[in-house]
């Protein structure tokens, strides 16, 4: 039967990824896929977790299965991190949450309980997004549209066309947001920018549907959860997807969580064991070791203090890297203006170089870049800096 099959192109930031592994010049640079890398290059396992895993280890007496929802005190401590434990919204009954494989995850589960709910929901997506959105959550069936949400040029995001189709969306559509740490641009909304949205999902009746894959990697984790926090306070009805890939370093572990927010408790309870029937479905039950290093390190005030820290050293790492290359490009050969890198938050920004120059940077200098010319700012060091500098100069002049 497989002859029937034809080949189909590798997802290009995780194809990067293998081909980027496969070069074997010594100088190469991974500006590609969205993994932390230290000032050496590393993408070493967060102290705090190392420590949460010896604990794990000489604690652990099962094997046996979790459940389709995941570890309970798991869910409870996202919830905790994702809104602030003193949230309204936490004692209310109307938020449900369960652990899910890793952001992806997350995103399906919600994508296939949306389309449960409403089946003819529309989704509508920001241009540009992260590009996986698209086939992940368009194969839960959804009907996908695009608003305005970046502009090339001003390099910022376009909000007044941006408000302008949102202001188009129609009662009970789902509006996919970035909740920080915009990727691939880097652009992320400003307080007033949220609160505007949050008005028209009132007035329009549209639902935010929130993929948070960075929280802390931005401006802090609180300031991160800006957005998410005011619209679980103002809306009917929310549906947030959460990863601790990059916060807890914990990418391959694949540990995340879907969040619900319904008009009532009873509503609340029974999208949950839709959620649950929905996981059962596809891969019954989340993987357990990533969430119990989670719920250990947030159950433990020292060992959340510690990584509290180590998150804040990744952040300040990132915003460091950012003044570093911007300040190096300043007087690039060809006058181009970096100036928006330094301005723009959490792992990614757009370079803004032309393809013909992007494959130059591959295959003369070894530099990997997604195609879109988004950059991993947290792959520049002190080390490959100038070799990044000049390679950037020799393909700009
Ligand atoms: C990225 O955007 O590079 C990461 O989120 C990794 C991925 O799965 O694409």
């Amino acid at each position: 039967m497989f002859e029937s099959l034809k080949p189909v192109a590798i997802d290009p930031i995780l194809g990067l990824m293998m081909a980027f592994k496969a070069d074997e010049r010594t100088e190469k640079i991974d500006l590609g896929v969205g993994v932390y890398q230290d000032d050496r290059g590393r993408t070493p396992v967060m102290a705090s977790v190392k420590e949460a895993e010896s604990r794990l280890m000489a604690v652990e007496n099962t094997k046996a299965y979790q459940g389709m929802a995941g570890d309970p005190e798991y869910n409870q401590r996202m919830l905790d991190l994702l809104f602030g434990s003193d949230h309204s919204i936490l004692g209310s009954g109307r938020i449900k949450s369960i652990q899910a494989p890793g952001g992806s995850g997350a995103l399906r589960v919600g994508a296939e309980v949306i389309r449960k709910a409403r089946p003819d929901a529309v989704l509508w997506v920001g241009v540009p997004t992260w590009p996986n959105h698209i086939p992940l959550l368009g194969s839960a069936g959804f009907n996908i549209r695009e608003y305005p949400y970046y502009d090339i040029e001003s390099r910022r995001v376009n909000v007044e066309a941006m408000m302008e189709t949102l202001r188009q969306v129609p009662a009970g559509d789902m509006v996919l947001l970035h909740g920080c740490c915009h990727n691939p641009t880097g652009a992320d909304l400003t307080k007033q920018q949220w609160d505007d949205i949050a008005d028209l999902a009132l007035e329009r009746g549209f639902i935010p549907f929130i993929d948070t894959a960075y929280q802390g990697l931005g401006d802090g984790l609180d300031q991160d959860a800006y957005g998410m926090r005011m619209m679980a306070e103002r809306l009917p009805e929310l549906v947030i997807a959460s990863s601790c890939s990059k916060n807890f370093g914990l990418y391959r572990e694949r540990t995340g969580s879907i969040t619900f927010i319904a008009e009532t408790p009873e509503r609340a309870d029974i999208v949950v064991t839709q959620a649950m029937s929905t996981a059962r479905s596809i891969y019954s039950m989340p993987p357990a070791h990533g969430a119990l290093l989670v719920s250990m390190v947030l159950g433990d005030e020292a060992l959340r203090n510690q990584w509290q820290m180590e998150l804040e050293e990744v952040r300040q790492r990132i915003v460091s890297m950012r003044h570093l290359l911007c300040g190096s490009l300043k007087n690039n050969a060809a006058g181009m203006d970096f100036s928006h890198i330094e301005k723009q938050k959490g792992m990614f920004s757009f370079l803004g170089i032309t393809t013909p120059q992007l494959e130059r940077l591959r295959n003369e200098f070894g530099i990997y870049i997604v195609s879109s010319t988004r950059i991993n700012l947290a792959g520049v060091n002190s080390n490959n800096i100038g070799h990044l500098t000049e390679s950037l100069q020799a393909v700009l002049t």
